[in-house]
C-alpha cells in the first residue's frame, strides 16, 4: 500500500491521490498493528525466512519461485509449516523453493480459457478485482504490464499475496486490501480490468459493472468471469438462501442476461469466450485447505445439481470493450 502511494507519480494516479490516501490510511494503520485473524497471519509473515530465489517462473501453470537448493532443508521444512499458517490456499498452484502449494483451484485452467484473447499486455495498466493471493496478477506480470493492481478485502488472501511477494518482489504488482466499492472511480485510467468470480457475490452486479466502466479508458478491455446458467433467455437465478453452500450468492444470470448487464453498463463488442462446467478436476480438496470443496457442494446422487437442487456451477468468461 505504502509503495503504491509512494509511486504515485510513475503510476500517474496524482488525480486521485487524496482519495487513495484517505482510503488507504486507515488500512495502513490497521496493518501496522493488526487484530484478529490478521494478527495471526501477520505473525506468520514476520517469521518467513529471508531466502533469495535463484530463479522465478511466472509464465507457467504453476508459479515457481526458486528451488530447493536455495535454502537449507531445515529452513524449508519450517517454511512449509509457516505457509500452512496461511491456509486455506484457494488459488494457484505455486512452488516455493521446491515446496508445492497444491491449491484448491487449478487456476491455470481459467487462465488457459482467456489467455488467447489477452492481446498485448506490455505497458498496460491492469486492475484485478477480487485478486485473491495474486495468482492471475503474477501471471499477467510475466507479460510486462506497466502495472497490475489487485483489490482483495479478505485478509487471509492478502497475507498470502504478501508472503508470495516477499520472494517474488515484483515492482509493478500491487494489492490493496479493500473492496472494489471503496476504490476511486479512476476515470480514463485502466487499459484492462479483470472481474472474475466476484459479480455473483454482489447485490447490484450492474452497478458494479457501471463503476468498473468508470475506471477504464475508452476502448479498454474488460474480462468478466461469472457463474451462469447455460440458457440464452435473458433470465437470472436468484437463490432462496444458499447456492452450493455459499451464503453470499445473489444473481446468477444466463448467457443473454450477462450480455444485457454488460450492455447496460456501457460496454460494447461483447463476446462470450468460454462456458465451462466446474469440475472436481478444477476445484478439489487438498492438504492446503481445511474446508470442504466442490464434491461436497453437489447433490450426492446427481452432480448436475447443487446440494440445494439448483443447476451445478457453470462459469462463463466474457470480454467487452469500455
Ligand atoms: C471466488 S473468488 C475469485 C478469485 C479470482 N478472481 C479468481 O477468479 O479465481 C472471489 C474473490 O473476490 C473477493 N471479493 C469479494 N467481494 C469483493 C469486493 N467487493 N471487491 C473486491 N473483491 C471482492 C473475495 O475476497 C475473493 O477473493
Amino acid at each position: 500500500m505504502e509503495r503504491f502511494l509512494l509511486q504515485h507519480k510513475e503510476l500517474k494516479i496524482d488525480n486521485w491521490l487524496d482519495e487513495f490516501e484517505s482510503i488507504l490510511k486507515p488500512e495502513i494503520e490497521f496493518f501496522k498493528d493488526p487484530k484478529g485473524n490478521a494478527y495471526t497471519f501477520n505473525e506468520v509473515l514476520k517469521k518467513l525466512p529471508d531466502i533469495k530465489p535463484s530463479s522465478l517462473n511466472l509464465d507457467n501453470y504453476k508459479i515457481i519461485i526458486g528451488n530447493e537448493s536455495d535454502a537449507e532443508q531445515q529452513v524449508l521444512e519450517q517454511l512449509r509449516k509457516d505457509l500452512h499458517g496461511l491456509d486455506p490456499w484457494r488459488k494457484g498452484p505455486f512452488e516455493l523453493f521446491g515446496i508445492e502449494i497444491d491449491t484448491e483451484w487449478q487456476s491455470w485452467l481459467k487462465w488457459d480459457r482467456f489467455k488467447g484473447y489477452l492481446g498485448n499486455v506490455e505497458g498496460k495498466r491492469i486492475l484485478d478485482i477480487g485478486s485473491s493471493n495474486g495468482y492471475y496478477m503474477f501471471r499477467l506480470a510475466a507479460n510486462d504490464p506497466s502495472m497490475v493492481v489487485g483489490v482483495e478485502p479478505q485478509h487471509s488472501f492478502f497475507y498470502q499475496y504478501l508472503a508470495l511477494q516477499k520472494y517474488l518482489n515484483l515492482e509493478n504488482v500491487f494489492c490493496l486490501p479493500i473492496r472494489f466499492d471503496q476504490f476511486p472511480l479512476t476515470n480514463n485510467y485502466f487499459d484492462m480490468v479483470f472481474c472474475m468470480g466476484v459479480l455473483y457475490h454482489r447485490k447490484s452486479p450492474v452497478e458494479m459493472l457501471q463503476d468498473i466502466h468508470k475506471t477504464m479508458k475508452n476502448g479498454g478491455d474488460i474480462f468478466v468471469e461469472n457463474l451462469v446458467l447455460e440458457t440464452k433467455q435473458g433470465l437470472c437465478l436468484f437463490p432462496e438462501s444458499r447456492y452450493a453452500k455459499m451464503r453470499n450468492v445473489f444473481f446468477i444470470p444466463d448467457l443473454k442476461c450477462m450480455e444485457f448487464w454488460l450492455e447496460r453498463a456501457g460496454f460494447s463488442n461483447i463476446e462470450c469466450l468460454d462456458v465451462s462446467k466446474t469440475t472436481i478436476k478444477e476445484q478439489r480438496k487438498t492438504e492446503w485447505i481445511g474446508t470442504e470443496s466442490l464434491i461436497n457442494f453437489f447433490d450426492p446422487k446427481d452432480h448436475s445439481k447443487t446440494i440445494e437442487g439448483y443447476p451445478a456451477p457453470v462459469r462463463a468468461i466474457f470480454k467487452a470493450t469500455a
